[in-house]
């Protein structure tokens, strides 16, 4: 199969740059593979909002600027911090000129909210849902132009470069990649002029994540096999505030919002303890709640600490978080007279692919956009709400490109997918066995606080996952959980490994032997 522009992923990344090259270019043909249903994505749980500087009589462009920077302790790149936060205001319009609904104030202005490391109300925001929203304003769009055609139940196993043609060949070129249609199990080879990586997170890496399933790392994975540059993987962001239950795996949001609207955090005994490390208490940046969190479980041995809201206007708090405050009721939670549970869980990974300015990669014609690339905003910590106006401006920036410089792809014979020797994998419990194994070592030597102890101990006993799942990949039939574990491992790796290179701690990293 032939396309112009192939892009991995239906989040905001993905949807953003293929609605707005569509619209530019009607005869030309976009594909979007997408591994799940087409609204699958962090993009669809993101709560508290986009962060955009819209209103100059108590903000501007300069305070979000020095916002951001301060949050990525002094990783950021100025250059790039400064073009993000001066072009969000003109992507956010373009969101709403696509049909995408934000809340408003009472005077009929856009209602901002405010969240962590924020000086300001900046967090345009619908509801505790505007994830929800933009996803689902961007499908609406997609599907309006006939030029775009979304393969849902697609998943993208391996890019297609140099590599493919020629074993021994130094991967400069992408072009395009092989999928696995989930539907028929069929594996396709689908050539592109361009390919874009939007393939969005890495969370299920840990096995306690905000992320949903789907968030196994595998754009930066394919890109690490391909042999682009990878970049910042130490920093991943632990938010503070998932909802605490008993179970594993996918951990509901409390969004920062709620303390931006005036939630304390408390230890069980009551003890409002941010007040003892930073000025800003509960709205210190999250690097800086997630590690005093930590701390504090570490010396009481509690499993949690508690989010208190029941001083809050009840009305209100319905009002901005329908969505929070059903979710707490479900859990048995009246947030009127009881205190929310909270706990850290991996949340944001703020390095990954390094993109260049127009979000080209060190790969002729791969491009990336989103959660899966490293463009310098986030330093060494993102800032609340600065993910969704990247994926925004970047996916702007991309489709710029080819608008300046149209790619055009060498026109090549490509083999098909060799999968000889291979079996059906019948033991669907190697699989399983092997990420519990990654997911406990991710949680229990590279979590919020590391050591060179524990980042020694998890490369020798990644090592040995490595193998497993290795021998597994060689030897079986091609499955969407397979590759998933695949990619899964190369991510820990690539965390792991730049964690041990990085000698001093900054932002969400924290190794306790760099002093
Ligand atoms: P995603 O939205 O994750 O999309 C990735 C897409 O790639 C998906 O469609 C997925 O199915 C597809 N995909 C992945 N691998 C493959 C493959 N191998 N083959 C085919 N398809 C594949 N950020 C903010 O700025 N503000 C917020 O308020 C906010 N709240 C958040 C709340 C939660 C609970 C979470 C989890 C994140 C939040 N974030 C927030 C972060 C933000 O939502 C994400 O970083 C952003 O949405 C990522 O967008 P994306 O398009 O890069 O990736
Ligand atoms: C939240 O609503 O707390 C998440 C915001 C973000 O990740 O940027």
């Amino acid at each position: 199969m032939k396309t112009e522009l192939l892009i991995i992923g239906s989040g905001v990344a993905g949807l953003t740059l293929a609605v707005k090259y569509a619209e530019t270019f009607p005869k030309k043909n976009i594909t979007i593979v997408t591994k799940g249903t087409e609204d699958e994505s962090n993009t669809k749980y993101a709560q508290g909002g986009v962060a955009v500087v819209l209103d100059d009589k108590t903000d501007s462009f300069q305070k979000h600027i020095e916002d951001t920077l301060i949050s990525g302790d002094g990783l950021c790149n100025k250059d790039i911090v400064d073009m993000v936060i001066t072009e969000g205001p003109k992507r956010l319009k373009e969101l709403m000129v696509w049909g995408a609904q934000f809340d408003l104030d009472s005077t009929g202005n856009l209602d901002l909210g405010k969240e962590g490391g924020h000086s300001e109300f900046r967090v345009v925001h619908y509801k505790d849902i505007t994830g929800y929203e933009i996803e689902r304003a961007l499908l609406v769009r997609a599907h309006q132009l006939t030029n775009i055609q979304i393969l849902p139940h697609h998943f993208a196993i391996d890019l297609i470069t140099e590599h493919q043609l020629n074993q021994n060949a130094s991967c400069t070129t992408c072009f395009g990649a092989y999928v696995l249609n989930e539907n028929n199990k069929e594996i396709i080879t689908i050539q592109a002029d361009s390919t874009v990586l939007a393939a969005g997170g890495i969370g299920r890496v840990y096995g306690h994540t905000t992320n949903p399933s789907i968030a196994t790392g595998d754009g930066i994975a394919m890109a690490y096999r391909a042999k682009a540059r990878i970049k910042d993987m130490e920093f991943v962001q632990f938010h503070p505030t998932a909802l605490y239950t008993k179970q594993e795996g996918s951990a509901f949001l409390i969004s920062e919002a709620v303390r931006g609207f005036g939630g304390y955090l408390r230890t069980k005994n009551g003890v409002r303890f941010m007040l003892n490390y930073d000025d800003r208490a509960e709205l210190a940046s999250r690097d800086i709640v997630s590690q005093s969190i930590d701390t504090e479980l570490h010396k009481t041995g509690d499993s949690c600490v508690y989010l208190d809201c029941t001083h809050l206007d009840l009305d209100g708090f319905k009002n901005h978080f329908p969505n929070i405050y059903n979710t707490c009721l479900e859990n048995k939670i009246d947030i009127r007279k009881d205190w929310i549970p909270v706990v850290p869980a991996s949340h944001y990974v703020c390095g990954g692919i390094e993109v260049d300015r127009n979000g080209k990669t060190s790969i002729t014609n791969l491009f990336a956009c989103g959660e899966c690339s490293r463009t310098g905003l986030h330093g060494a910590n993102r800032l609340a709400s600065n993910s969704l106006l990247e994926a925004l401006v970047y996916a702007h920036n991309i489709y710029k490109y080819h608008v300046d410089f149209p790619v055009s792809g060498k026109k090549l014979e490509i083999p098909d997918w060799q999968d000889h020797g291979t079996n059906n994998l019948k033991d669907g419990v190697l699989i399983a066995d092997n990420l519990k194994k990654l997911q406990t070592v991710m949680r229990d030597y590279v979590g919020i606080v590391r050591s060179n102890q524990r980042l020694l101990e998890a490369i020798s006993l990644l090592d040995a996952i490595y193998t497993d799942v290795d021998a597994l990949y060689k030897t079986s039939q091609i499955s969407t959980a397979l590759c998933e574990l695949r990619n899964m491992v190369n991510v820990a790796h690539l965390i792991i490994g730049q964690s041990l290179e990085r000698k001093e701690n900054r932002g969400g990293f924290y190794n306790k032997d760099n002093v």
